[in-house]
């Protein structure tokens, strides 16, 4: 198991949840001082959509709930067959309430666009867009393991109830806590992943977080290789 994984199981007092779910090896034996995360974390893996965004939108569990205007819960095709997952609401996202509406977020859609997908309608070209967190960080600092360990069965019940034939992933920060993974964007990119929630091996495709390519404007190369290797591993129609 690697550290990062590790790091954040121990966050949320648990034993291994995606081995729980994936059922590969034994679960280890249960402290009592886990119990209330695991019992949280199965709560809201019951929630449908209309709980979860109650949910969401009251929660408490870590310290970013202070500082925050308001959650930022996910937008677009509740069924969608892509899901895309970014890292973190930012300063317009927190003032909105909705994933990827800054500078970055406008990039995204027209990465989208060029591929014919959008996060509007309800289409199979109908995307649905989710972070890891769904509350800011202060000055967009990096999430903290213990709000990632807080807010990670909110992520895994929508992608469970969206049930996505693919998963996008942007950014190094959201590629490494999804994969459960240290290893660097660079080594992660070019081949599809499989995760599995609740059962259902997902594949993914991780590619570059839009405000960093809005820095490195040569990498929009390799990020539309990106978006052509997700098309090959499942193209919604
Ligand atoms: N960056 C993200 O990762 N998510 C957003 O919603 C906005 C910027």
């Amino acid at each position: 198991m690697d550290a990062r994984r590790t790091q954040l199981w121990q966050a949320m007092g648990l034993g291994p949840i995606y081995r729980l779910r994936g059922a590969t090896t034994q679960p280890s034996v249960t402290s009592e001082a886990a119990r209330p995360a695991i019992d949280r974390a199965a709560a809201i893996a019951r929630l449908d959509w209309k709980e979860l965004r109650q949910e969401v939108a009251g929660c408490r569990a870590c310290t970013l709930c202070e500082t925050r205007k308001q959650t930022v819960f996910g937008v677009g095709n509740a069924n969608a067959e892509w899901m895309l997952i970014g890292e973190a609401p930012g300063a317009e996202e927190d003032a909105r309430g909705e994933p990827f509406v800054g500078q970055a977020g406008r990039l995204l859609d027209n990465m989208l666009a060029s591929i014919g997908m959008s996060r509007e309608g309800q289409t199979p070209k109908s995307v649905y867009i989710a972070n890891v967190l769904k509350c800011r960080p202060p000055g967009n600092r990096n999430p903290q393991p213990e709000e990632v360990a807080k807010c990670e069965p909110f992520l895994l019940r929508q992608i469970e109830l969206v049930a996505p034939a693919l998963i996008v992933v942007m950014g190094r920060f959201a590629a490494q806590s999804l994969l459960g993974t240290d290893a660097s964007i660079a080594s992660l990119r070019g081949k599809p992943h499989w995760i599995n929630v609740a059962g259902r091996q997902i594949p993914v495709v991780v590619t570059y977080h839009p405000a960093y390519l809005l820095r490195n404007l040569i990498d929009k190369e390799k990020s539309w290789a990106d978006l052509c290797l997700a098309r090959t591993v499942h193209t919604a129609d």
